[in-house]
């Protein structure tokens, strides 16, 4: 049997950019040491799939940032709570959660979304247009971020023509969402600039808003100020926080999700044909890659009191105790590749019987965007695959260093091989 490794030494390597082109085999050392506990940060990791899936329903969950014992010694040192406002429900507890979920829910709900396909549809086409003319093009900035930005855009009703402006706002923000603070104690650099594009973005909501009461449109902005207009049920600042919160989900996942499966596809050469001369598998594609190389590979969460997670009997594999106010990390995409949920982990496999994951979460706050990237990047890789049957990769991927939100930062493919 090897020693344990040092937890912090393990999380410290989960977050250098060395391992992000193929953080698994990290992943896998770390689910095979169990649970990890570093009581002087008070953080607790899980990376088990059992573990995880049982954090992500339980009630001493609680997503709200304030409620570890590190927020409440930082405020108790004078660090202000909220500085930015209320957050987006992502990182709120009931009621407020659910109040504010059940306000946006209607918009992203499978049948409304399903209406969206034509438009979704013409815009690929689009973009495979473009794609065509270059002897190589990168599948990130030529598909898959333009896809679900303009989407998003379109839904909130925020003017595609800013788009340059708030896209880089959101990179910024995606990489705040990294556990620096957390594993380390401190915030890792460019907190500076993180903080500059927040305001920014929230300045420039709130003004978006301000437009939209004097002229309403047909979005989910308008539908907003509506209700708060009608009634005590939402206010301002909770417009311009879940408006952040979906412009950034829609800016910083989906992409990643079509460029992951585009790279496993075209790794695996049988699976790019098979995709190519038959669209009915596009979905078991997307979620095969969902569990295999998900977009969000980690969540937060604090427990609002004692917890016990895991076997409470002292056996093998005994439960864990975890203190009120720490703060959990569950890595969910060392999770999907637990050997307990699947069988060969590490193989992209559309085919198996069952493909279950976390990709999307569990629980109270499941992905409600679910249904829209699910939609977008069934119709991307089934017009990428039988639009260029013989297209290969051109290079090695790059990525960027997100830890969170982990993807490429370029994807070049070859849409046209005249060899095969
Ligand atoms: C492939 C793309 C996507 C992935 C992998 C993804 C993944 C996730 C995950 C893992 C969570 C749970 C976080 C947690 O439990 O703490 C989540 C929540 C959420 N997602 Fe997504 N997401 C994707 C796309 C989208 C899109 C396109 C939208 C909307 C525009 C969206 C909106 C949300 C929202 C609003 C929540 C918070 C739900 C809540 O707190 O109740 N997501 N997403």
């Amino acid at each position: 049997m090897t020693a344990a490794a040092d937890p912090q030494a393990l999380l410290l390597e989960l977050l250098a950019p060395a391992v992000r082109a193929d953080p698994y085999p990290l992943f896998d050392r770390i689910r095979e040491q169990g649970p990890l506990q570093m009581p002087d940060n008070n953080l607790t990791v899980f990376s088990s799939h059992a573990d995880c899936d049982v954090v992500l329903r339980h009630a001493s969950s609680s997503s709200d940032r304030l409620k570890s014992t590190v927020a409440q010694r930082m405020i108790a040192e004078g660090t202000p709570a909220r500085p930015f406002g209320p957050p987006g429900f992502l990182f709120l507890d009931p009621p407020d959660h659910t109040r504010l979920r059940r306000l946006v829910s209607k918009a992203f709900v499978p049948k409304v979304v399903k209406a969206l396909e034509p438009d979704i549809v013409a815009l690929v086409g689009g973009l495979l247009d473009a794609a065509a003319e270059q002897p190589a093009f990168d599948a990130i900035q030529g598909l898959a971020y333009p896809l679900p930005v303009a989407v998003i855009c379109r839904l909130l009703g925020v003017p595609l023509e800013d788009e340059p402006q708030f896209s880089a706002a959101s990179a910024l923000l995606a990489q705040s969402l990294d556990p620096f603070v957390t594993v380390t104690g401190s915030a890792g650099e460019g907190l500076e600039e993180r903080t500059k594009a927040a305001m920014w973005l929230r300045d420039y909501l709130r003004e978006l808003i301000h437009r939209r009461r004097h002229d309403p449109g047909e979005d989910l902005m308008s539908a907003l100020i509506e209700v708060e207009e009608s009634g005590d049920q939402l206010t301002e600042d909770e417009i311009v926080s879940t408006c952040n919160l979906l412009l950034i989900a829609g800016h910083e996942t989906t992409v990643n999700l079509i460029a992951n499966a585009t790279l496993a596809l075209l790794r695996d050469r049988t699976q790019w044909d098979r995709l190519a001369a038959d669209p009915g598998r596009a979905a078991a594609v997307v979620e095969e890659t969902l569990r295999y190389d998900p977009p969000v590979q980690l969540v937060g969460r604090i427990a609002a009191d004692d917890m016990t997670i895991g076997r409470g009997d002292g056996g093998e594999g005994a439960g864990v105790t975890v203190p009120q106010g720490d703060n959990l990390l569950l890595l969910t995409a060392a999770a999907n590749r637990d050997p307990a949920l699947a069988e060969r982990p590490g193989e992209f496999d559309p085919d198996r019987e069952t493909i279950r994951h976390l990709g999307f979460g569990k629980g109270p706050h499941f992905c409600l965007g679910a249904p829209l990237a699910r939609l977008e990047a069934t119709v991307a890789l089934t017009a990428l695959t039988a639009r260029f049957p013989a297209a290969e990769l051109a290079a090695e991927p790059g990525y960027k260093p997100n830890v969170t939100l982990r993807g490429m930062s370029e994807l070049l493919v070859a849409p046209n091989v005249a060899s095969r």
